[in-house]
């Protein structure tokens, strides 16, 4: 039997382990491809919590449970007993005895820590506030796919400290590569709240344009993140000035890649012609979601199954 193990931020898994989910995504999505049937997870069940909304997570990993054999199960906070006060360990336990997975997106970190800790089967954090791993997972290996490994790579992150950018940076700690960051003002990377080991892997600047110099990738994300709609009118005049353009791609590598991880705002965070240029790799990014999945899913309930 496989050791229980949960995926609740980028650092619970070593660079091996990224290693061998990298190879297995790969072979994953090439046999995809071919259209080859590939069924490890045949009778599993995938549960998915959404307590904020979803086009990208809820599809790719409903379709990819589907397409490795198995089933999922959505669940919101509006018809389950979740939005109706039932203690988290409480539902942990249920739902843990009735499926093989969970996935959960939501609000505050320390949900998806309660809920695993009294969970039967591996958790996956499908977002929260402070992190979004599977995005990230598929981000890089995006990466790896267009441009080989990223180690002693540098990424840009223009925009807000967020979810994104806090897991990108626990990423860099993990593949050792370089994060440029640049956000507005009073948006500054708390480092204990992204759960990073130190300040090696990453370095603030004040203007995005010096941020992006030399940048193997260059990334960001929404002005305002699912839960801070409050803060939307006064973020708006903040991050004026941290929208991704044709300048600032001009200073970076010439074969620089851009990815946002959708939805996007056009004309916010990133002009139209950077999202829809010749630089843009987000289509193959949210594919991508897929096949990282599935190969994180395989690893989560099946272990090490081949040396692909
Ligand atoms: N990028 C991402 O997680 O998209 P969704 O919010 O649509 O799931
Ligand atoms: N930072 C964004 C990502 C959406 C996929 C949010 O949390 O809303």
């Amino acid at each position: 039997m496989t050791a229980l193990r949960h995926y609740l931020q980028f650092k619970d898994f070593s660079r091996e382990d990224y290693e061998y989910v990298f190879r297995r995504a790969k072979w994953i999505k090439d046999k995809f491809k071919r259209y080859e049937p590939y069924h490890p997870l045949f009778d599993r069940t995938l549960v998915m919590i959404f307590e904020k909304a979803s086009t990208r997570t809820r599809l790719s990993f409903e379709a990819g449970m589907q397409q490795l054999g198995g089933s999922a199960i959505y669940l919101n906070t509006r018809d389950s007993q979740l939005g109706r006060g039932e203690p988290v360990e409480d539902a942990a336990q249920v739902i843990s005895r009735m499926s093989d997975l969970v996935m959960i997106r939501t609000f505050e970190q320390e949900m998806v820590e309660r809920f695993a800790a009294n969970s039967r089967v591996p958790i996956i954090n499908g977002l929260t506030n402070e992190y979004h791993p599977c995005q990230i997972l598929a981000d890089i290996y995006t990466f790896i796919e267009h441009r080989g490994s990223i180690q002693g790579r540098t990424v840009a992150w223009v925009g807000d400290s967020n979810n994104m950018c806090n897991t990108w940076l626990q990423a860099a700690e993990v593949l050792d590569f370089n994060v440029h960051v640049s956000t507005p003002p009073g948006y500054e990377v708390e480092p204990e709240r992204a759960g990073l080991y130190g300040t090696d892997h990453f370095e603030e600047f004040a203007d995005p344009m010096e941020a992006c110099k030399g940048a193997d990738l260059v990334t960001t994300d929404v002005w305002t993140s699912m839960g801070f709609e409050a803060e939307n009118e006064e973020r708006m005049k903040d991050f004026a000035d941290w929208c991704v353009d044709a300048e600032m791609m001009a200073v970076a590598a010439p074969d620089a890649l851009f990815m946002h991880c959708l939805p996007a705002h056009r004309g916010e965070e990133v002009t139209t012609d950077v999202i829809d240029g010749p630089q843009s790799v987000v289509w193959d990014e949210a594919e991508n979601r897929l096949h990282a999945q599935k190969a994180l899913m395989e690893f989560l309930m099946l272990g090490r199954v081949g040396d692909q």
